[in-house]
């Protein structure tokens, strides 16, 4: 992926943008995605699972009730976005999302976290749980300005609650 595959227009052409959820025939985008994240200088804010092909392979064939989205433009995963904790049984979905490292600072994260409330809304979630490190500056900071609200997990780490 070359360092302007996500200019402003790259984004735009030539096939636009696509939120899809995840199904097998998008295993090799979502593993070549994982690999750029695991490569970030920020990876470390980020493990909901391992950032690996076979993680890709088994999410994009996952049967069940958890939610796994990725935004996608002209074959390739520019974010992705989960909703887990319904096939455990829980009531209320965690969650987690990550940006292309070259697609940052453009609002894929503030569109695909919009998208997700959606999406918990419809199933008939009352609220959405998210942890976040406290260092992680640019999420706490979206998070805090979509309307979660604090309490602090451990000394590192803060979970945020959604009413929705
Ligand atoms: C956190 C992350 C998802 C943000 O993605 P993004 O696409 O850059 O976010 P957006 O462009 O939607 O911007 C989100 C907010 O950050 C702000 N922002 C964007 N670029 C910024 C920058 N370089 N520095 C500081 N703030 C920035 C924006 O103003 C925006 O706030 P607003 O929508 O209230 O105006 C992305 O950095 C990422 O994937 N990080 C690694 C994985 C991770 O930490 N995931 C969250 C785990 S809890």
């Amino acid at each position: 992926m070359d360092a302007h595959s996500f200019s402003g227009a790259g984004l735009a052409q030539p096939d636009g943008l696509e939120l899809r959820l995840l199904c097998p025939e998008l295993a090799g985008p979502l593993g070549e995605f994982f690999r750029a994240l695991a490569q970030a200088p920020d990876h470390a804010f980020f493990h909901p699972h391992p950032l690996t092909d076979e993680q890709a392979r088994q999410l994009c064939s996952h049967k069940g009730r958890d939610l796994y989205y990725v935004a996608c433009s002209a074959g390739r995963v520019l974010a992705y976005g989960m909703l887990r904790g319904w096939d455990e049984g829980y009531d209320i979905p965690s969650l987690g999302m990550a940006v292309h490292p070259e697609a940052r600072g453009r609002g894929l994260a503030r569109t695909l976290m919009v998208f997700l409330h959606m999406a918990a809304r419809l199933r008939g979630a009352r609220k959405i749980r998210l942890t976040v490190y406290r260092d992680n500056q640019r999420a706490v900071e979206l998070y805090r300005r979509l309307g979660y609200a604090y309490t602090e997990k451990d000394p590192r780490q803060l979970v945020g609650i959604l009413e929705l």
